[in-house]
């Protein structure tokens, strides 16, 4: 270890997360950072290591970095218009069926050029950070057809350079385009792209949307045979609308998070339990669909299924950018409890990634962590509405701007 390169953020109360549960407090803790951007000592500030530079944090809140692990940022367009019609009582599928929903944002999408993805991508990304994520995950799924969906990768890979570890994910199977009535045809066709895509370096993961007005759980499982001739990890949104039994289909391929799960079946708990496969719980796109069906909190918990929440952020379910709105979400809509919330959006978000060397303020980790103006961390899950973060610690490399 070279201890002159190392900076030391001491005098601050540390919610570390460490182990599987509990906060881990330690107060007037501090962080040793090596020069390779990793936490190279937590511990209280009285028996801190020495280090070249000291950083004193005046009894401020440290946690992990915030992981927004499942959002749709970059889109044409925006569907402001159905929010008024689901007012009126319109349901986000009647919406869908009428052509409207993801096929308006991909006829906008298509029609936007990549300078102008950028940069609608990159004022919504902007306010995630200001919240405190470090580690952003990006999905396609408005292009729907080969070239609009690498443009909406390539965008996405960008976004990088503000400074937040992006993660890509390919949701060719989002929604059957117009150009298609052949829906076994479309998936064929998504297969054979997902090669060219994963050999240009754009994709990280492989998801898809398996619903009655998507794909069914055959065609899902045609998706995730093309992940799996790549190496490539699954993801699924699962029983979002309707038990479809996708989770149990994404628990055969090991999935990495089935998302949504309004609907899940005691089954696809099992199963999902069984493979370690992380329930990404949604609460932004529950209270945007004003959606009245739980996704089976008791049941997750019961079968320590690992639970991560995301904005979802996307122009039609879940228009938010507030990753604390989802702490807060995700205690009054769905029952967790602050710490689980927080886990959620840290440790277990990560997991849902397939990054395990993140999440928590443990020796070896990676230095990714925010400094709030709060006395307890329960506090960033019982505000809403407020932002008290006052310095982001991430380790990606923000490019001159
Ligand atoms: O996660 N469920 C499907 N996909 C998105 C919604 C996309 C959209 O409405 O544009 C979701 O909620
Ligand atoms: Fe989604």
């Amino acid at each position: 270890m070279r201890r002159e390169a190392m900076k030391l953020w001491r005098g601050g109360l540390l919610a570390t997360l460490a182990g599987d549960s509990g906060w881990g407090l330690i107060p007037d803790g501090a962080l040793l950072v090596d020069d390779a951007g990793r936490l190279a000592w937590v511990g209280p500030s009285a028996e801190a290591p020495a280090a070249a530079e000291v950083v004193e944090l005046q009894g401020a809140l440290v946690t992990p970095g915030l992981v927004d692990c499942h959002t749709h940022l970059v889109y044409g367009g925006n569907r402001a218009h159905e929010f008024e019609q689901r007012l009126q009582g319109v349901s986000y599928a009647d919406i869908a069926r009428a052509g409207g929903g993801i096929k308006s944002t991909v006829a906008a999408t298509r029609a936007a050029g990549e300078a102008e993805l950028l940069a609608s991508a990159q004022r919504r990304a902007r306010a995630l950070l200001a919240e405190g994520v470090t580690t952003l995950e990006v999905k396609s799924g408005y292009g729907l057809e080969a070239a609009t969906e690498a443009r909406m990768l390539r965008v996405a890979r960008q976004l990088g350079a503000l400074g937040v570890d992006v993660r890509t994910t390919f949701l060719g199977a989002h929604a059957l385009p117009a150009e298609f009535t052949d829906a076994q045809a479309y998936i064929d066709a998504v297969c054979a792209w997902l090669p060219e895509l994963h050999a240009a370096g754009l994709v990280d993961a492989v998801d898809a949307f398996c619903e009655h007005l998507a794909f069914s759980p055959a065609q899902v499982a045609c998706v995730f045979e093309a992940a799996r001739r790549l190496g490539l990890p699954v993801k699924l949104h699962a029983e979002q609308l309707s038990d479809q039994g996708g989770a149990a289909l994404a628990a055969r391929y090991g999935a990495l998070s089935c998302d949504h799960l309004e609907y899940l079946s005691p089954s696809g708990v099992q199963a999902m339990a069984a493979a370690g496969t992380v329930a990404v719980l949604l609460p932004g796109a529950f209270y945007a669909l004003r959606e009245t069906k739980l996704p089976p909190i008791d049941a997750l918990r019961a079968a320590g299924v690992p639970m991560a929440l995301a904005t979802d952020h996307n122009p039609g379910s879940s228009p938010t950018l507030s990753p604390l709105l989802m702490l807060n979400m995700a205690c009054v809509l769905f029952g967790l409890t602050p710490e689980e919330a927080l886990r959620g959006l840290t440790v277990n978000g990560a997991r849902a990634l397939g990054l395990h060397e993140r999440g928590q303020l443990v020796a070896g980790q990676r230095a990714d962590f925010c400094i709030w103006a709060a006395g307890h961390p329960r506090e960033l899950a019982a505000c809403f509405g407020h932002n008290p973060l006052i310095e982001r610690v991430c380790q990606a490399e923000q490019a001159p701007q």
